[in-house]
């Protein structure tokens, strides 16, 4: 990967980057064509991180596609696209370990709050994957809100010369955000799963006239009638901190954040508010 990269450098190519946990799906690609759209070169990593998981279970039985998503790569470019998959060795040695980081408080909100570590093991992992891929732009999902926010304070902190753009969040048709998880759910969680969407954008209607209160409410009573979805959380927060609306202001953007457990299946989502 070095080599190829001092290549790069070297002649003036433009490297853009999509790091991913690999099960690949139309998400990921759309991160992908928006790098191809931009750099001479597109590099996507496929590396399970270990130090991000703080469920075991999930950790295991994490989809592992190499060869699907190899020739879902293909799809897209034959030759632009460079796939990087590392082993747990290369990246750690034998210290499967995580640095400790402190994003502005970004870290202790929502995912930060429910899964402990998370963040520490993203910010170790994206961190390294820079170091060895040099970037000029980077590609994350808004489908991982915090995540993308969290990775722009880190390059802030750390001066890490590398663009980091935000993509839209891809959807199946029926409105489920896709992920790498989808694949595990039962059919009939899969035929139950659109309702986060659907619930996520009346909130946002209800949103216009009603306090944030109010929607939370709202929003956890329809969980409560619905026997196959566990709702987690429901935030309603703002955009650059991330913390949890108290008044809502009408020179802030909010968004509202949700997590909810489809068997056990962890499924997350946000949107926009205003
Ligand atoms: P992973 O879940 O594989 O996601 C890789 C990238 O794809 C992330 O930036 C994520 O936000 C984006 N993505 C996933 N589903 C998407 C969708 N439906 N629409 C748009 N983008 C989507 O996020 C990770 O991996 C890891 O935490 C990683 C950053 C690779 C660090 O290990």
């Amino acid at each position: 990967m070095s080599h190829l990269i001092d290549e790069f450098k070297a002649n003036n190519k433009a490297v853009g980057f999509v790091p991913t946990m690999g099960a690949l799906h139309n998400g990921h690609l759309s991160l992908v064509e928006k790098g191809l759209s931009e750099n001479d070169v597109v590099v996507v990593s496929i590396f399970v991180n270990p130090t991000q998981f703080d469920n075991k279970e999930d950790l295991i039985k994490y989809p592992r596609t190499l060869d699907a998503d190899v020739k879902l790569l293909k799809t897209v470019s034959t030759d632009k696209v460079i796939v990087y998959a590392p082993s747990v060795e290369d990246i750690y040695n034998d210290d499967v370990q995580s640095q400790s980081f402190k994003f502005d408080g970004l870290e202790n909100e929502m995912e930060g709050a429910f899964r402990d570590g998370h963040f520490d093991g993203v910010g170790t992992i994206v961190k390294r994957l820079f170091e060895i891929v040099i970037p000029n732009r980077a590609y994350f999902g808004e489908k991982d809100f915090q995540q993308l926010q969290i990775i722009k304070k880190l390059v802030e902190l750390y001066h890490i010369p590398v663009k980091v753009i935000g993509c839209p969040i891809h959807r199946a048709k029926d409105g489920l955000a896709m992920s790498s998880r989808n694949t595990r759910l039962s059919e009939e969680h899969r035929n139950a799963a659109p309702f986060i969407y659907k619930i996520l954008k009346t909130a946002k209607t209800k949103f216009g006239t009603k306090s944030a209160k109010k929607v939370k409410e709202w929003v956890e009573k329809q969980f409560n009638k619905q026997p196959l979805l566990e709702l987690e959380y429901f935030i309603i927060a703002d955009t650059k901190t991330l913390k949890p609306v108290k008044r809502k202001s009408t020179k802030k953007t909010y968004r509202a954040f949700i997590a909810v457990y489809a068997g056990d299946i962890r499924l997350i989502d946000n949107i926009a508010l205003n």
